[in-house]
């Protein structure tokens, strides 16, 4: 695990868009896994700045996002796919058909089952995840991997800690931060060549430590990033010596 601690946000998004877009520079037809919430805000501002629709940066690309809430529908404004538009979709050159994100607004549990066996056909399908950027929950989630989330697991239908919801209530205004999710497995995010973590902002100190003590264990998930032989984390909380 490789770990690289900046001064700020900013430089640690611009140190993001950095090692995004040299790898599609490198790979231009990589096959991407991207986060949602605040932190990768200020990476894909970058990547949309740097690469608009002239410049072809994501024209050979495919992407999968990590995570998607059950029971809304995508056009809902708190939905991860609303989410990805608005900081990134929209501004760049990605073909629609290669931009995926779990589809949550199916209600029974059947075809969920079956959406989930979708999707991780088609990251097989698509030659597995070439590059992972994660965020960390605050209670050491990686996607929507709550802790006691085992190591092998794949896309799934999960049921989100109250303190997720809690982490999350600023997308519903309205109350109604939905109980569950689809989300990647731990397998599924050690299964890609490379990953990078971010982490930032203060809510974040007590899981980075905890991932740096370098302890393994289900209960806190981003440990098992450990057992990945290429990570780093790019981080601007105060890293201990
Ligand atoms: C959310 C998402 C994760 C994200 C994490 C951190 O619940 N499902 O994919 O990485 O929590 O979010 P933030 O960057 O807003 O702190």
């Amino acid at each position: 695990m490789r770990w690289e601690r900046f001064d700020d946000f900013d430089a640690l998004s611009e140190r993001a868009a950095r090692l995004l877009l040299e790898h599609l520079a490198t790979k231009p037809d990589s096959v991407l896994a991207l986060p949602t919430g605040r932190t990768p805000i200020g990476l894909y501002a970058r990547v949309v700045s740097a690469c608009n629709r002239e410049t072809h940066c994501f024209a050979e690309a495919t992407t999968f996002n990590l995570d998607e809430y059950v029971g809304i529908d995508s056009s809902h404004p708190g939905s991860y796919c609303t989410y990805m538009k608005r900081h990134l979709l929209d501004f760049v050159d990605l073909k629609p058909g290669n931009a995926h994100i779990p589809n949550g607004s199916i209600n029974d549990a059947e075809p969920l089952l079956e959406e989930c066996a979708r999707y991780e056909q088609l990251i097989a399908a698509s030659g597995g995840l070439d590059l992972a950027f994660l965020g960390l929950g605050r209670n050491g989630h990686i996607g929507f991997n709550e802790p006691g989330t085992p190591f092998d697991s794949r896309t799934r239908v999960v049921e989100l800690a109250a303190s997720t919801r809690q982490a999350n209530a600023a997308d519903f205004p309205d109350g109604s931060v939905p109980l569950h999710a689809i989300t990647m497995g731990i397998g599924t995010i050690l299964a890609a060549r490379h990953i990078v973590l971010l982490a930032s902002g203060a809510s974040k100190t007590d899981a980075v430590a905890r991932l740096r003590s370098g302890a393994v264990g289900e209960a806190f998930p981003a440990s098992a990033l450990w057992l990945h032989p290429d990570v780093r984390v790019l981080t601007d909380v105060p890293l201990e010596a």
